[in-house]
């Protein structure tokens, strides 16, 4: 086992000793690593496992044999179906507006589509959520569960650099840009002097593996450096309502607040 597999056992281990309650591990997809973190997974039992960014098919009956309970991000309908069939115990329906890994769909379109084939599977909206509009809207298209990522970006507990989080908050509902698409890994992120230069070169004849290059090390330099000209800062289009830094209880707890208040008031749209 090579580092990060065992980091990641330390990890699972921690988790466990500190509660008796379900945890979940995310895994992305496009590592290269995945086969030796399925396996690691499985052996684990670990409870909850959510996929991102690819399709999780080939691991899922070792993962549900072991235990797990499976939640794939899918970003259309056809591919919530297809992960039904491999076993899903619940869906994350995830908009081209969130931050990160992005389909083309739109979580407003989206999700009652899937919502829609998924007949009793719980789905569960991401993409564009950042308040507690968002999460009443969600509900209201038939998820029932929400999934938010880059309002949590400027929690106090996140830990990426300080530039990182200064960049969402001044960010506007136009500040964010989708490169990647010609390498069929596209990502949403804040428009900095490095992804308008990637957008530039994706539609330029320079060969595949100098544009995969040029992206190489960009997550990195973001989320740890900081670095302004060449990170590669992932965020979603909600960037622009975030303005205030709080701790992920606040934040939850706000959210929450404003989706009831909303419920609560939505009678004022029926007679
Ligand atoms: C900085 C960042 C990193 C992310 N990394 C992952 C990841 O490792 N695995 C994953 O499944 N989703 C990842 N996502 C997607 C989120 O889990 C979530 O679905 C998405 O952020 C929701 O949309 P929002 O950004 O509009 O809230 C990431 C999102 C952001 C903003």
């Amino acid at each position: 086992m090579d580092a990060g597999s065992d980091y990641l056992r330390e990890e699972i281990r921690i988790a466990r000793s500190l509660t008796d309650k379900p945890f979940g591990v995310n895994v992305m997809l496009a590592s290269p690593h995945i086969p030796e973190i399925a396996e690691l997974l499985a052996e684990e039992k670990v409870p909850v496992i959510t996929t991102g960014a690819g399709n999780p098919a080939k691991y899922m009956e070792k993962w549900i044999e072991a235990g797990s309970k499976v939640i794939p991000v899918i970003a259309s309908a056809s591919m919530a179906k297809k992960m039904i069939k491999a076993g899903a115990s619940a869906i994350i329906a995830e908009g081209g507006e969130s931050g990160g890994h992005v389909g083309d769909m739109t979580t407003m379109a989206l999700i009652p589509q899937v919502v829609d084939v998924c007949e009793d599977v719980p789905v569960i909206a991401a993409g564009g959520i950042g308040d507690g509009r968002g999460v009443a809207a969600a509900f209201m298209l038939g998820a029932v569960g929400v999934q938010l990522g880059t309002r949590f970006l400027v929690a106090e507990e996140c830990n990426v650099h300080e530039n990182y989080k200064l960049k969402v908050l001044s960010a506007s509902d136009i500040s964010t840009i989708v490169t990647g698409k010609r390498l069929g890994h596209p990502v949403r992120s804040i428009k900095t002097p490095y992804s308008r230069e990637y957008a530039k070169l994706e539609y330029t004849d320079i060969d595949d593996a100098k544009l995969e290059e040029f992206g190489t090390g960009a997550l990195r330099l973001a989320a740890v450096e900081g670095d302004e000209k060449r990170g590669c800062f992932l965020a979603g289009q909600i960037s622009g309502m975030i303005n205030k830094k709080q701790t992920a209880k606040e934040i939850i707890t706000e959210i929450f607040q404003e989706t009831e208040n909303i419920l609560n008031g939505a009678k004022k749209w029926v007679k």
